[in-house]
């Protein structure tokens, strides 16, 4: 199974510290922001990973992650010239991936606590189609929100004015070979972006699209605050 992070992006939300700094460098506790998702990866027995970064960072991620030794991984990197949206990031690595493999993609910004060593290696062994994961949130509009009916997820609604459920789906992604084919068949959305959500509710309406709930706290540190919250939370658990 190969590994995707995606790190791109504007960061908008996190200005003014984002007009001089890629989001996934800023500090998180001990460490930069990109650190966690690598050890997530490197955790999970994923031994290649491609990150996926605007060119003007390319340089200061290099540095810190070189070709991944220190995580006991390979990472290759790919640019993204400019921010076509979270399925635009994840069709540039196709050549990295072999039809017949699997891939776990994360968003950088995704911190959380779950190990996600079962749920891959369940996958490993599944068939085909995709499989994401939830996390019960009070704020279910800010994110994709699935749309549940009898145990399956049977649409996703991205950033719905009224939440069909109380889940977020986490920016953690599981898919089959496929989803290269699936990414060229989805249209740009009303912000021009290609979008993940269209990408998995095309397995969805396939009924392809697994999921887990997580248990353990998950953030998407795309917020100061939520930037702020990640950062005690994995102090307390790293130490001073
Ligand atoms: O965090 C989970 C949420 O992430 C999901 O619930 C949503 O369904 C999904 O669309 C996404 O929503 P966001 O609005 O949080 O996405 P954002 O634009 O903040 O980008 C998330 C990550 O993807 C971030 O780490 C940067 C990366 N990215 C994003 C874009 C738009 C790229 O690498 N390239 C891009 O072009």
């Amino acid at each position: 199974m190969k590994g995707i992070i995606l790190a791109g992006g504007t960061g908008t939300r996190l200005r003014p510290m984002t007009l001089i700094m890629n989001k996934h460098l800023l500090p998180v506790g001990k460490y930069p922001m990109i650190h966690y998702a690598i050890s997530k990866m490197a955790a999970v027995g994923i031994e290649e990973i491609m990150l996926v970064t605007s060119k003007q960072s390319a340089g200061l991620f290099t540095e810190y992650i070189g070709d991944g030794r220190t995580w006991n991984v390979s990472v290759t990197y790919k640019t993204q010239e400019t921010a076509g949206g979270i399925a635009q990031a994840l069709g540039l690595t196709e050549s990295f991936v072999k039809p017949s493999e699997k891939l776990m993609v994360l968003l950088g910004d995704n911190l959380f606590e779950d190990t996600l060593k079962e749920a891959v290696d369940a996958f490993r062994l599944q068939g085909q189609g995709a499989h994401v994961f939830l996390k019960k949130v009070d704020d279910p509009q800010r994110y994709g929100v699935p749309e549940l009916l009898n145990g399956r997820i049977v649409r996703i609604v991205e950033k719905p004015k009224v939440a069909p459920t109380s889940f977020a789906v986490t920016g953690i992604y599981l898919y089959d070979g496929g989803v290269y084919d699936v990414i060229r068949s989805v249209r740009p959305s009303a912000r021009g972006e290609l979008e993940i959500t269209d990408v998995n509710n095309a397995y969805a309406e396939q009924e392809k699209l697994s999921y887990n709930l997580l248990t353990g706290w998950w953030t998407d540190a795309g917020t100061h605050r939520s930037l702020l919250e990640a950062g005690i939370r994995l102090m307390e658990r790293d130490g001073t």
